[in-house]
């Protein structure tokens, strides 16, 4: 069995021989004694052509028959066709039909609207827009791990269900093995989670930050990569329930050391799908955002903005009439005063950093106004934010003020403090969403076509 790639790759090679390839119909039609089909393994974004002729199939009257979605085991021989459309096509010797379809499938030749195929997220990876999406989503991923590894960072994995809130916004989803209609009770008439299969209230986690932390404390260069939860009550095309983010930690590091590395990650994450995906780029750039190429191509090879949040605020109250949303110092910057930055102002992605201490996480580094934070959000056109990070408050003394200001409890946090005990050092890291990385390379515009079975507010088909 050869896989339609290799047969992409170099079809002269295969001249002469008999080769199989298994696959499902895309298309299929005939006129009188010969048929036409387009097969696709999911090797290549491209169809093969199979050529069907009536005296020289056995089964020819079966298989012109056959509906699209059918599944084919094809025995044949290749046969270059230098003045067609296709560089070649197999002339089929035999085919075994291993599943046929039948008329009522899903799928037909035609374009099917978005919100269409997510109510058969079972069967969208067969089309060509899901073909794409899902190959450039694992072509990402794996270019995320080479760019890591090659800079020698530890790959390590945090736990999924925890007992602490990193970002503090108790947006957590909750995992009990108690009884719901019937939980133990405390004497205060409360649910006793201390007789909960932990012993303890725990969720599923909404960052693996807290614990790479504990790892960058020993391997100074750590990432993670795995999914995420979040109990967000926001039904937007960006926020999902369920995602996957990727968490580098550094050791010995600053805030322009997160930013450098950022900015590194995404081009280099850019350039590898660009390199292994030129099909399904060109696909995204024909059919969902003309000029999508041309855009990559120039974010790879220029710096990204930079402004303060002071900044930021500053350039938006110059055009408060614009946002629905009021603009002033301290506010938290909502998607349209992002996108406005990055798509009006900056025209690239932009770093915001020094944000006010009250709208973000107890753990960032306290700048020396006391007002500020050192934290950084990547803003990109598009789509807004798609990394959150930060310097970490390494001073415990001042952690704990941090801390007690936000009335959280130092026992609940002992081992996170352990390490500004035991040789504490400044360190950063960031969170960059995976999803939104990927809308951003395709140009899909909703979080719901790049994850493979979405969760979002209110959905959790399959
Ligand atoms: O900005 P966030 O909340 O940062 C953190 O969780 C830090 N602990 C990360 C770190 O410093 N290690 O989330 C990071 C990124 C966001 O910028 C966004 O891209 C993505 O995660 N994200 C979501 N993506 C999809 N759906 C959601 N509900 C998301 N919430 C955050
Ligand atoms: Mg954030």
């Amino acid at each position: 069995r050869t896989e339609i790639k290799k047969l992409f790759m170099s079809p002269e090679s295969y001249l002469d021989v008999s080769v199989t390839v298994c696959g499902w119909v895309k298309t299929i039609r005939d006129s009188k004694s010969i048929g036409f089909i387009e097969l696709n393994d999911g090797s290549s974004f491209a169809n093969l052509q199979i050529i069907l002729e009536q005296d020289k199939l056995e089964n020819f009257s079966q298989v012109v028959k056959l509906n699209v979605g059918s599944a084919l085991v094809v025995h044949g021989k290749l046969i270059m066709t230098p003045q067609a459309k296709q560089p070649f096509e197999i002339h089929a010797q035999s085919i075994e039909v291993e599943g046929a379809s039948t008329p009522e499938y899903p799928l037909q030749k035609k374009r099917h609207s978005l919100e269409f195929l997510r109510s058969i997220a079972h069967l969208r990876p067969r089309t060509n827009t899901f073909a794409a999406v899902f190959r450039v989503r694992s072509v990402a991923a794996y270019a995320i791990h080479k760019f890591f590894n090659e800079r020698g960072f530890v790959y390590v994995h945090t736990p999924l269900i925890t007992g602490s809130d990193c970002e503090g916004a108790g947006e957590m989803f909750r995992v009990t093995c108690l009884d719901a209609k019937n939980p133990p009770l405390t004497e205060t008439g409360e649910v006793d989670f201390s007789q909960d299969f932990f012993g303890k209230l725990t969720s599923l986690t909404v960052s693996g930050q807290l614990e790479a932390e504990c790892m960058a404390m020993a391997f100074s260069n750590v990432y993670t990569f795995g999914p995420t939860f979040r109990a967000e009550n926001s039904n937007t095309p960006r926020h999902a329930a369920e995602f996957w983010m990727i968490e580098p930690e550094i050791a010995f590091a600053e805030l322009s050391d997160d930013m450098e590395l950022a900015q590194d990650m995404i081009k280099f994450v850019l350039s590898y799908v660009m390199e292994q995906c030129p099909q399904e780029m060109e696909f995204f750039n024909n059919f969902y955002d003309k000029g999508l190429i041309q855009r990559l191509k120039g974010i790879i090879s220029s710096d990204f903005a930079h402004v303060t949040y002071t900044e930021a605020i500053e350039i938006l109250e110059k055009a408060k009439d614009k946002f629905e949303y009021p603009v002033y110092w301290g506010c938290d910057l909502q998607t349209e005063h992002e996108r406005y930055l990055t798509e009006q102002v900056m025209k690239k992605p932009v770093f915001v950093t020094d944000y006010p201490k009250e709208i973000k996480a107890f753990y960032m580094r306290m700048n020396d106004d006391n007002k500020t934070v050192a934290a950084v959000d990547l803003l990109v056109p598009g789509i807004g934010e798609i990394i959150g990070g930060s310097q970490r408050e390494e001073r415990l003394d001042v952690l704990l003020k941090r801390m007690e200001e936000l009335k959280l409890n130092p026992q609940d946090y002992s081992w996170y403090l352990d390490l500004r005990r035991w040789g504490g050092t400044k360190h950063a890291g960031f969170g960059l969403g995976f999803e939104r990385l990927i809308m951003y390379i395709t140009g899909v515009s909703n979080i719901r076509d790049v994850l493979p079975f979405p969760r979002t507010t209110g959905s959790a088909e399959y």
